[in-house]
């Protein structure tokens, strides 16, 4: 049979299952939080202000020329390093119940060491957070959100295993300068898209050949540096603090491209190599089966003696196991997945290989100005429950959601997107009891979009990054998450 009529024959079956359901109805509930998200590198601006020191970030924009879309750079992005209190204006203004936001290790911590403390870089932090809490915003703060002071990566970065415990002393600090006030902690912010984009061996073919082998070493560090700084807390401070610390893991949702018994045995392999190759270490101590055999057997085939995924020792499993206290969620789209034929030993070998199914959207699929992200919405319920499913029933809090475009206040689609996501997550909570306890919206506003720069914009509000003050305005989207915030509710008329 010609291999193109099924592949035609699978999408005219799964366009059927693309109609969208109406807009769940139902209230969320009281306590629910609702809230945006930023991040430090590509808000803040001031990168070499007030003893910050230069993070990889910094190091890498400004010595890549051609790296970023636009050529631009964080440099000043949104100036919230002085502006902070325009965000607050607006994150009020929304009524959003929290606000996530990462804090620049470098800005805190100039040498990467513990052993200098940069006093104008907490107070920073400090009249932040002090200002939510005083209005009632509660600060959920990411350690690390991928700008790893230059010192350290000058020392090999997440590739040295030191890693770990310049980690733990960072999170250390963090606690006893900020924990008094801070009730939500995640240690780091999508470790697989940072050790993918890092150091990675992308999909097929690798984007980065040279360095085929260091994305599953800088993944271990972290996860290793993840165990440490959880473990710090619970030792030190937790009984003091009484806070509650995550990782934030990202992924896209998968499904059976067909009802076959080896497509849907590649759906859930596609889901253990991108979301539990992180989330079943932090959960169980250790990666899922199938990415331990897999890589194992490829990496012999490969004629190697010992498998290109690192394993854990004893002690870091038992310091992995259970190191979160709720699972965080961060996800933008979903692919189809079909099972395919041993993919053929590759050298140097791929992520593509080790994970051994084929991924692709459904052309039908509404599109958006970045070419991997695809609308796709049903997939939250689909998701939500898989993670339910496969780590114990876990409180979830959706820490990123959000749709691109290139600008302009009239955003529609934005609106569309956050309302149909809200939805199926509703429905997620309703129809199979999946414990979601918040969602946060990326981005709060427009802001450095790593290397699309500021060509690609996510935010509910816009900033005007050729005027001098930045002006934040709120988009339609904006409009309407104000009015989620309010009602809970995600339709003009809601049922308790
Ligand atoms: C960015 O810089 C690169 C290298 O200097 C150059 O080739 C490219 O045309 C520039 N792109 C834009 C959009 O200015
Ligand atoms: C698989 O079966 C379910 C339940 O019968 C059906 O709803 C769904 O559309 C089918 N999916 C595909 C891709 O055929
Ligand atoms: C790999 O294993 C083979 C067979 O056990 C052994 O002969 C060889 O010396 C090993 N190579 C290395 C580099 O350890
Ligand atoms: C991890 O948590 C689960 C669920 O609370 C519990 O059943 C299990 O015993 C815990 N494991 C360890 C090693 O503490």
């Amino acid at each position: 049979m010609c291999p193109k009529l099924s592949i035609f024959a699978i999408i005219a079956i799964t366009t059927i299952s693309v109609v969208l359901a109406a807009t769940n109805n139902k209230r969320f509930p009281k306590d629910f939080l609702f809230g945006t998200a930023t991040s430090a590198y590509q808000i803040e601006g001031a990168w070499n202000a007030d003893g910050k020191s230069e993070s990889m970030w910094d190091n890498y924009v400004h010595n890549t020329p051609g790296f970023v879309a636009d050529n631009s750079s964080g440099d000043v992005a949104c100036n919230s390093y002085y502006q902070w209190r325009d965000d607050v204006n607006i994150l009020k203004e929304m009524g959003v119940n929290h606000y996530r936001f990462s804090i620049a290790w470098a800005r805190i911590l100039p040498t990467g060491f513990s052993d200098h403390i940069n006093a104008k870089g907490v107070k920073y932090y400090r009249r932040l957070i002090k200002e939510l809490k005083q209005h009632n915003i509660e600060p959920m703060v990411s350690m690390f959100h991928w700008d790893i002071p230059q010192a350290l990566q000058d020392l090999g970065g997440f590739l040295n295993p030191k890693v770990a415990d310049w980690f733990a002393d960072y999170a250390r600090t963090l606690y006893e300068l900020f924990g008094d006030d801070v009730k939500y902690w995640f240690t780091f912010n999508e470790p697989k898209t940072y050790c993918n984009g890092g150091y990675g061996f992308a999909y097929n073919p690798p984007r980065i050949p040279s360095q085929g082998l260091k994305e599953y070493e800088c993944s271990h560090n972290l996860l290793r540096a993840h165990a440490k700084a959880y473990r710090v807390y619970d030792e030190e401070f937790r009984s003091k603090q009484n806070g509650q610390i995550s990782i934030v893991l990202d992924s896209m949702w998968f499904g059976p491209a067909s009802n076959t018994t080896e497509d849907k045995k590649a759906a859930e392999q596609a889901f253990h190599f991108e979301l539990g190759w992180y989330a079943n270490p932090v959960h169980y101590g250790d990666y899922p089966d199938v990415m331990k055999s897999r890589i194992a057997a490829r990496s012999a085939a490969e004629g190697r003696n010992h498998s290109r995924l690192p394993e854990f020792t004893a002690e870091e499993k038992a310091q992995l196991t259970n190191s979160t206290d709720f699972f965080a969620l961060n996800t933008y789209t979903g692919n189809l997945v079909s099972a395919i034929p041993e993919p053929a030993i590759t050298d140097p070998p791929s992520r593509f290989g080790d994970m051994g199914v084929n991924n692709f959207y459904d052309k039908s699929w509404e599109t958006t100005t970045l070419d991997w992200f695809k609308v796709a919405p049903w997939g939250m319920r689909v998701l939500l429950k898989w993670v339910k499913d496969t780590y114990g029933d876990p409180a979830i809090v959706v820490t990123e959601n959000g749709y691109p475009d290139h600008g302009g206040l009239d955003d529609a689609k934005r609106l569309k997107y956050h309302r149909d996501y809200l939805s199926y997550t509703r429905d997620a909570m309703i129809e199979d009891d999946v414990k979601v306890f918040g969602y946060t919206a990326w981005s709060l506003m427009d802001n450095f979009e790593w290397a699309s720069g500021y060509t690609q914009k996510f935010g509910l509000y816009s900033v005007d990054f050729e005027s001098d003050d930045k002006t934040r305005t709120p988009k339609s989207s904006a409009k309407y998450f104000r009015k989620v915030c309010k009602t809970k509710c995600l339709v003009s008329k809601c049922v308790d």
